[in-house]
């Protein structure tokens, strides 16, 4: 496990609830093209890897595959579980999944290899427990992601704080471009065959107070550089936020965010 890995569990730790009534609702866009991707239809023997509160795994339940997800934080598969009480649930750390070689038609990870410390190893482990001919499917944010890391960003930075030492930075050794070309290479080099990949475009509209929320509870590395603040460096950049909100917002006062992810599917 790299230092990366260990970070990631020590960001994601006891913040599932705050995952899912925030950033949730943004990882939920791709849902429907990744598992159009991952050929998901009924019957379909499918893991979803990093499952996080479950939203595609209860997606692909509704379409009635058969369901097995894992996710490396116990309480982001305690809501998965919820979510999704058909799927089968477990907990289980990339690049170590519990599942024999080629037991799935159909494998999923929706914005999870970019928060793994060895993407490659990741990627062959998905399509490893993929049967031969079967579906691997994966989303990655687009490097900006969008308009509402644009936002906290722009709040720390008006409100004078600093990213905090210590976030999980990739080793330039595996790390790999967050454009198609990258990721195309990334499936590629894995050994998965017919590779694809589309970039997605959406509005995010969501509430300023659950937007500001996810981020001051800590979840993802732009709430970490937020959450980890002192209180009253917290409360500047919430200042600084409420400012710029109007810049961000449509008629109605919601935030309309828009959003950059890549889309890439192969077969193993
Ligand atoms: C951005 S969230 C995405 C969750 C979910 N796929 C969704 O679309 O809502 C990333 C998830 O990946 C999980 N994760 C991160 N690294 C992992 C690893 N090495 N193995 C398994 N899960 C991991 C995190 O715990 C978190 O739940």
């Amino acid at each position: 496990m790299s230092d990366f890995d260990d970070a990631e569990r020590q960001i994601w730790a006891g913040r599932a609830e705050a995952f899912r009534d925030s950033f949730a609702k943004l990882c939920a866009h791709t849902v429907p093209a990744l598992l159009d991707a991952a050929g998901a239809g009924p019957g379909t023997r499918l893991l979803d890897v990093g499952t996080g509160s479950g939203t595609v795994a209860a997606a692909a339940c509704a379409r009635g595959a058969r369901v097995s997800a894992v996710d490396a934080e116990p309480g982001m598969a305690a809501l998965a579980r919820r979510a999704a009480p058909d799927a089968d649930v477990s907990v289980a750390i990339l690049p170590d999944l519990p599942f024999a070689a080629g037991t799935f038609d159909a494998v999923v990870a929706n914005f999870v290899i970019n928060h793994v410390g060895r993407p490659a190893q990741a990627v062959a482990a998905l399509r490893a427990v993929t049967r031969p001919g079967g579906h691997v499917a994966v989303t990655i944010w687009c490097r900006p992601a969008g308009a509402g890391h644009e936002l906290l960003d722009r709040a720390a930075s008006e409100a004078g704080v600093q990213r905090p030492a210590g976030l999980p930075q990739l080793a330039p050794v595996d790390d790999f471009p967050h454009n198609a070309e990258g990721l195309t290479c990334l499936l590629s080099g894995a050994g998965l065959g017919e590779v694809t990949c589309q970039q997605l475009d959406w509005d995010h509209v969501a509430p300023p107070e659950q937007w500001w929320g996810g981020a001051a509870a800590g979840v993802g590395i732009i709430g970490q550089t937020i959450g980890r603040q002192a209180p009253e460096a917290i409360s500047r950049i919430k200042t600084a936020y409420d400012r710029l909100v109007p810049e961000y917002a449509g008629p109605d006062g919601q935030l309309v965010l828009r959003y950059h992810a890549l889309l890439a599917a192969g077969r193993a």
